[in-house]
């Protein structure tokens, strides 16, 4: 059903087609230097190699990287702002910094080379997506601390397209700039992306009528029926988008619009495993847990097995050699648990989009009762009759699912058309009401 032909062979960075055993030597040649870079360059990270009596020199293979500390978001926090750079702050040419929602930021460094190497890996994503030089590209992600919009911005200038910087917010704008600029790719949060449809669809524009042929959708969590429902309303490739500001940014792995079978990590520059996060022992290719990522050519902010929190599993390359990761549906911190049933909101957002009768909009709230936590799910109608005896029928339906299928029991409340919130970035899915204590 694509629209969009892949990219041609011969326009591929020969790395991303090279043999395993030539990707795993580039690999062992950069970690080398990148774990000797931190260990040498980083104070916090020394003294973590010296806690379990490792230096550089104890890597002979790359899978001695196990026997090396692993980094946590709070090895970052603590050293605010600026204590994990590894090169002379006059060297940082550009901060950007994390999304945190409470306390520090974690702030993220780059030399002129990191920069140059993003914008690489940028447009390598973006060409991956189907986008290729002149194409027009609307780039909705937030500009500023965050690193995706001006992460997109110079991949999108790398690649030799044009880049329309817009930003996030502005919903009518948006709508009237995809009117009149005619992009041919839009970057934005998959969760932003429906608020903007809505938006099309109250001006009386059909969203299958515009010029926009690839959605490069990623910075939060978003389920293969997401991806039905993008796709079956505008007629657009959506194409999934993973990074993270601690490694890079936006850009770190990203899908092939030739498979969309998940998103290719970029293994020339960071090397994933996986683990098991109760006993952090690793796991074998394709079984499920914590991706834990490290930089292998970071100049200004090395990161040596760092704990991503988010949950996949690593698959075989297909599109390209390079491996893949499963879409990721859930980080280890999202996990809700009901009852002692573990769950993730991305397994309501796959039943409550199985409903026609249900818009994709939702959001969850989370309240202790007595010692019982319980779920609150809000979802609203995709259109009319807006009546009560509806509403609550469709509720009844989306209980009964949830409890089938995952196992708990929850309250559903079906609003009118427009009621669930919107986002306009990273949707915010969880709303935790209990006591803080
Ligand atoms: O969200 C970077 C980014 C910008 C990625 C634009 C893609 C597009 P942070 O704010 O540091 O950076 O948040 C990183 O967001 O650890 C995941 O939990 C989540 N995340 C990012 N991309 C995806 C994705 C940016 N495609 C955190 N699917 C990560 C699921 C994602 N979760």
């Amino acid at each position: 059903m694509t629209q969009t032909q892949p990219p041609n062979r011969d326009d591929l960075d020969p790395i991303e087609i090279a043999s395993r055993d030539e990707i795993a030597a580039l690999q062992f040649q950069r970690l080398t230097w990148s774990l000797r870079h931190a260990y040498d360059n980083v104070a916090h990270y020394r003294a973590l190699c010296d806690d379990k009596g490792v230096t550089p020199d104890d890597l002979a293979s790359l899978d001695d990287l196990t026997k090396f500390p692993f980094t946590f978001k709070d090895d970052l926090r603590k050293n605010y702002p600026f204590d994990w750079f590894a090169v002379p702050m006059e060297q940082v040419v550009r901060v950007h910094a994390s999304s945190g929602t409470t306390g520090k930021p974690t702030v993220v460094g780059y030399t002129q080379r990191d920069i140059d190497t993003w914008a690489d890996l940028m447009a390598r994503s973006i060409r991956a997506s189907g986008g290729r030089r002149h194409d027009k590209v609307q780039v909705v992600y937030g500009y500023g601390l965050f690193t995706g919009g001006l992460g997109a911005h110079y991949g999108a200038e790398r690649l030799g397209c044009t880049v329309i910087p817009m930003s996030g917010g502005q919903t009518q704008k948006q709508v009237q700039i995809i009117q009149d600029f005619k992009p041919d790719i839009i970057m934005v949060t998959p969760s932003y992306m429906l608020a903007i449809l809505d938006e099309m669809e109250r001006q009386g524009i059909a969203p299958r009528d515009t010029s926009l042929r690839v959605g490069i959708f990623g910075a939060e969590p978003w389920t293969q029926n997401m991806r039905e429902e993008l796709e079956t309303r505008t007629g657009i490739d959506a194409v999934d988008i993973y990074g993270l500001s601690e490694v890079i940014g936006p850009g770190v792995a990203n899908e092939c619009i030739e498979t969309k079978d998940g998103p290719h990590l970029w293994e020339d520059h960071f090397y994933p495993e996986i683990i098991d996060p109760v006993t952090n022992e690793v796991l074998p290719e394709g079984q499920i847990g914590e991706l834990v990522l490290t930089s292998l050519t970071k100049e200004a902010m090395p990161i040596i097995r760092y704990r991503t929190r988010d949950l996949t599993r690593l698959m075989p390359g297909t599109a390209r050699s390079m491996r893949r990761i499963a879409k990721i549906t859930g980080r280890s911190d999202d996990m809700l648990i009901i009852r002692g049933v573990n769950v993730f909101p991305s397994q309501i957002e796959e039943l409550l989009l199985r409903d026609g009768r249900l818009s994709p909009h939702y959001q969850l709230e989370l309240r202790r009762e007595g010692r019982l936590d319980h779920l609150t799910v809000l979802g609203e109608l995709r259109e009319g009759p807006d009546e009560e005896d509806r509403k609550v029928a469709i509720a009844r339906d989306l209980e009964h699912h949830i409890k089938s299928y995952i196992g708990i029991t929850t309250k559903v409340r079906i609003g009118s058309p427009g009621k669930v919130e919107r986002s306009l970035g990273k949707a915010k899915r969880v709303i935790d009401l209990r006591p803080t204590d």
